[in-house]
């Protein structure tokens, strides 16, 4: 098998050949959980623990659900109810939680490398549910998966990731990705939502739409990150929607058989109009979610099968 990782932390870590047995073990699952008996047993007896700093509705419901159907003892804790409000700090709390033996540890942070950091204090696998901006792992494997479904493949495509790049985990983790599979990948958005030193990661940047979504395969659409704004970035949302939010017309640019994806929660009428979100030929949005549980079944499931070499267990 050639996925020996111990945690999965970002996307940065991983060899193509990893990302391919990953999704290959993910549309298993893709078929379980369609079927009317969803459960397995490749983590019965395995205790996971879901840990979010930050807000959460699909990432979090979905990795409770990956673990459930797997047949793992799932937790999640209250962090704001947890002691960190009292002032105990990270490490504190997750040498607590160590001290229960849990197998596998999701983990959401708000702060770029908490959850590296994090990794390196317990015994058990580590999933990076997003931190600050620096990756979602998972995020970009479940959106590999719903592209190489409605594509074909997954390589030589033309994807377009719009809008606000720089506060983006999910920008960074799916660049990272598609570009070890060899895609060409271009950024488009307001220069102030543009990273600085972009140019590094082998991408093309527009700060037009009708220029940047020309013959493009795929149109991935970003969630204004307002928490992690502090002011000016863009003039008005109204003006914003105006330039960068993704309409009919604007997706008219792409190819006739350009899907359209988000990673949610949406702002409808922001970043893209409500009715394309909802368009059942061009977007793929939905799939996103659905492919969301199988690929953090596959994770959990890889990663289990090496906790259990390490630990000798058959
Ligand atoms: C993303 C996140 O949290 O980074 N959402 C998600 O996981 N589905 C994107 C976002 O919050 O805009």
């Amino acid at each position: 098998m050639t996925f020996t990782h111990r945690h999965l932390l970002g996307i940065e870590h991983l060899r193509p050949e990893e990302i391919v047995t990953l999704l290959d073990l993910a549309e298993e699952y893709v078929d379980l959980n369609r079927a009317a008996k969803k459960h397995s047993d490749a983590l019965a007896g395995l205790t996971q623990i879901n840990m979010f700093f930050e807000n959460s509705t699909r990432t979090q419901a979905s990795f409770e659900l990956a673990g459930k159907r797997l047949g793992a003892d799932v937790m999640n804790m209250a962090m704001q109810a947890s002691s960190i409000s009292k002032g105990e700090t990270l490490i504190d709390t997750a040498m607590t939680l160590n001290a229960m033996h849990p197998d596998l540890l999701v983990v959401r942070h708000p702060h770029s490398g908490a959850v590296d950091l994090l990794a390196q204090k317990v015994n058990c696998a580590v999933l990076n549910a997003g931190d600050g901006r620096h990756e979602h792992p998972t995020q970009a494997l479940l959106d590999a998966l719903t592209i190489r479904r409605a594509k074909g493949r997954l390589h030589r495509l033309n994807i377009a990731i719009c809008g606000d790049i720089a506060h983006s985990r999910v920008a960074r983790s799916n660049i990272i990705l598609l570009g070890k599979m060899e895609n060409r990948i271009r950024l488009i958005g307001p220069p102030t939502l543009m990273p600085a030193g972009i140019a590094e990661f082998g991408v093309e940047v527009y700060d037009d739409m009708a220029e940047g979504l020309k013959d493009v395969d795929v149109v991935m659409m970003l969630r204004l990150q307002k928490e992690r704004m502090d002011g000016g970035f863009i003039p008005s949302e109204r003006e914003y929607y105006h330039r960068f939010g993704l309409d009919a017309d604007k997706l008219s640019h792409a190819k006739p058989d350009a899907i359209v994806m988000h990673p949610g929660p949406m702002n409808r009428g922001v970043e893209i109009d409500g009715t394309l979100a909802d368009d059942i030929n061009r977007s793929v949005i939905q799939d996103q979610v659905e492919m969301g549980v199988a690929v953090r079944m596959a994770a959990m499931d890889l990663l289990a099968r090496n906790l259990r070499t390490v630990q000798g267990v058959a």
